[in-house]
């Protein structure tokens, strides 16, 4: 089985509507407003994710009677590379509100949180991991294996705004085939400082402004 490719900018929805503000450069600069529409972005994207997970049924009591209702059976891990990831990783928490979390912050550590520590090992569990641009794919590739130290996850769903097709050629080439990429849209060219053409510019910068 080969590592599946899902380009969310090949149906027709309001993520393309998103989409386009996140591209535009004289939207964008409204950063409250791109921040949201990452988030936005980011929750839909969840949502795809959340079609292929599997579920129980459960009985909840309502005010009037029982309702068998379909529940997750089990919390996905969230992982996300910081810092431009953390807008997209709010939407993600919108969704899995009760997800286990990990954050990445260099080549090779993770900042654990408390829910993590709840549960430390990710044998068999669903990862879900968070860059909202897969420029090189390189830094997915480290994370990948900087998670790998926490056990060997079931299933890893990369999510992303923009991919660059370059960058999902270097995962498919370099992470193992349990892996699904889902992105946003998917552009053609990538310029030799990593950015992606025609992308959307430099996410951490725009969602928190120029580093210091
Ligand atoms: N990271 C960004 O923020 N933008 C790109 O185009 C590539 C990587």
């Amino acid at each position: 089985m080969n590592t599946s490719v899902h380009n969310l900018s090949q149906q027709e929805s309001i993520l393309n509507s998103f989409m386009a503000e996140i591209r535009d450069k004289n939207i964008q600069s409204d950063r409250l407003r791109f921040r949201r529409n990452m988030e936005r972005a980011g929750e839909i994207i969840a949502y795809e994710i959340s079609k292929t997970l599997d579920y129980i049924s459960r009985p909840i009591t309502t005010p009037l009677g029982i309702s068998n209702c379909q529940v997750l059976e089990e919390q996905p891990v969230l992982a996300t590379i910081l810092r431009a990831g953390l807008v997209m990783h709010q939407g993600f928490l919108n969704v899995f509100d009760s997800a286990y979390r990990l954050h990445h912050g260099d080549s090779d550590s993770f900042e654990v949180k408390v829910e993590y520590l709840a549960s430390p090992e990710i044998d068999g569990k669903t990862v879900i991991l968070c860059d909202p641009m897969l420029a090189t794919g390189s830094s997915m590739v480290l994370a990948y294996k900087a998670l790998l130290k926490r056990g060997l996850p079931k299933h890893i769903h990369i999510a992303t705004v923009i991919a660059s097709e370059a960058g999902i050629n270097f995962v498919q080439e370099n992470l193992p085939d349990n892996i699904t990429i889902w992105a946003a849209a998917i552009d053609s060219e990538l310029t030799p400082r990593a950015y992606i053409v025609p992308g959307l510019g430099d996410a951490g910068d725009l969602a928190y402004g120029e580093k210091v």
